[in-house]
């Protein structure tokens, strides 16, 4: 058989299964039991399909036809441009999660120029959000957790792939636990997190991809969706230094109550909430109050000029 005629085969097995975009599915999957990229399978498909390639492509699709994510299976997804090793320990970086990406980077940027950003984020995954913001910001350092230490090694993994290791710290720990006030307080700039937060019931209702495949610990935002922010808004003030900003990833119908809790806690400016692609509120930004200078509070600037 020609590899022209095991894609062709390949593409109709999948769409009798209703797997979406069968072809191009195919023609991924088909080139990994290749090592080849997409350009390489269309360079050869006149070229035979030897039996150890046939037999690894086999392997492949059964686990595609039974519901197992594509990029699980390729173990690669990209995110911010930058290829990331994925696989059933973390969760499959979204692209809208690269909405985080775009409002931290201004923000960054301004402050790189006075000093090194001190960055956390809260839930790391396969890291490609630390990834991406070290990647982008030179002299930043950044802390990354997460409550899983498989998808930390993963994320390492990653980060040493980027080039970015030597300027990311990987923690284990349930949100704030590794700064416990105790073990000593670390001033951020900039906290930012994309926390589970699918509503715990509505979890099962979910495509087979991903409450079947995805990390179950990745998702479950408990019993409203919203048990992570409750957490995370509170203790994030005391982590960040003052004018530091916190960064939320929220889904379609959290962001006002997730600003209400900011505004609530009463020492945040903001919050303001800023759409993805297709127009959903998807981050909630908001700055800790900021200590003024003298002249705004009424010291020496308060004298007029003679
Ligand atoms: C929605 S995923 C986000 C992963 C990655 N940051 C991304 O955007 O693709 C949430 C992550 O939070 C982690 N997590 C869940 N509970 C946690 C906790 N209590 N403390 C720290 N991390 C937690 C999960 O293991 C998962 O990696």
């Amino acid at each position: 058989m020609t590899r022209l005629e095991s894609l062709n085969q390949t593409t109709s097995r999948l769409k009798v299964h209703r797997v979406e975009n069968p072809r191009l599915n195919a023609e991924l999957l088909l080139a990994r039991s290749l090592n080849l990229s997409r350009e390489g399978l269309y360079r050869s498909l006149h070229d035979l399909l030897q039996e150890k390639e046939k037999e690894a492509l086999e392997k492949m699709i059964q686990r595609r036809i039974s519901g197992e994510p594509l990029q699980y299976i390729l173990e690669h997804q990209e995110f911010w441009s930058i290829d990331l090793k994925v696989d059933s320990r973390v969760l499959i970086p979204r692209p809208e999660t690269e909405v985080l990406i775009e409002q931290s980077l201004p923000i960054l940027s301004e402050i790189s120029l006075k000093r090194n950003p001190a960055v956390l984020e809260i839930g790391t995954g396969s890291g490609a959000i630390a990834i991406a913001l070290a990647k982008e910001v030179k002299n930043l350092f950044l802390i990354a957790t997460d409550i899983s230490r498989d998808a930390l090694i993963l994320a390492k993994e990653n980060a040493k792939s980027a080039g970015v290791l030597d300027r990311i710290k990987f923690v284990a720990g349930d949100l704030f636990s590794p700064f416990h006030p105790t073990k000593g307080r670390a001033p951020f700039d900039l906290i930012l997190s994309n926390p589970p937060y699918i509503i715990r019931r509505k979890i099962s209702t979910l495509a087979e991809e991903v409450k079947d495949y995805e990390p179950r610990i990745a998702l479950d935002g408990g019993e409203d969706g919203l048990a992570f922010y409750r957490c995370i808004i509170p203790e994030a003030s005391f982590y960040l230094r003052e004018g530091g900003w916190l960064l939320l990833e929220v889904v379609l119908g959290q962001s006002g109550s997730v600003s209400k809790m900011i505004e609530e806690k009463g020492n945040f400016l903001g919050p303001r909430c800023f759409p993805d692609l297709s127009g959903i509120g998807r981050v909630v930004k908001a700055q800790k109050i900021p200590v003024l200078p003298p002249s705004v509070k009424g010291g020496r600037g308060d004298l007029k000029e003679l």
